[in-house]
């Protein structure tokens, strides 16, 4: 573990502690939808904003025999959001829908070994928007 200033521009003044599972989740983001979002192919688009910050997620997911085949995600977020999300990913990733709704922001954060506790709301932003791309592909929007 080390200490690190904020590299989200929202810092606050305190230094954040990050481990370095969430270093290399921010600095090398698993899933992360780089260029054309219509080459991904999604069967269904997840998007969300966090209130707390105006942040925003947006998943996408391909699903066979009710499973998440393939999972990709941009965000305006921040180290945190992206880390977490990038976790998420990894997690959710050949799971059943209904196993990924399953997963919890605390399960996020033992993956990453615990984000610091003012950073916990921006492991919601990638649940919040996995589950709503969930929602519209059941819904078959
Ligand atoms: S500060 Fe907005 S998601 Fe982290």
């Amino acid at each position: 573990m080390k200490t690190c200033k904020s590299s989200d521009g929202k810092s606050d003044g305190q230094e954040w502690i990050y481990t370095d599972i969430v270093k290399d989740h921010f600095l090398n983001p698993r899933n992360f939808l780089m260029g054309d979002e219509s080459k991904f192919k999604a069967d269904a688009v997840g998007l969300v904003g966090n209130p707390i910050c105006g942040d925003q997620m947006k998943m996408f997911i391909k699903v066979k025999d009710d499973k998440i085949i393939d999972i990709a995600w941009k965000t305006y977020g921040c180290a945190s959001a992206i880390a977490s999300t990038s976790a998420l990913s990894e997690l959710a990733k050949g799971k059943t829908l209904d196993e990924a709704l399953n997963i919890t922001a605390k399960d996020i954060d033992n993956y990453l070994g615990n984000l610091p506790k003012h950073k916990f709301h921006c492991s919601i932003l990638g649940h919040d928007a996995l589950r709503d791309a969930i929602e519209k592909y059941r819904s078959g929007k």
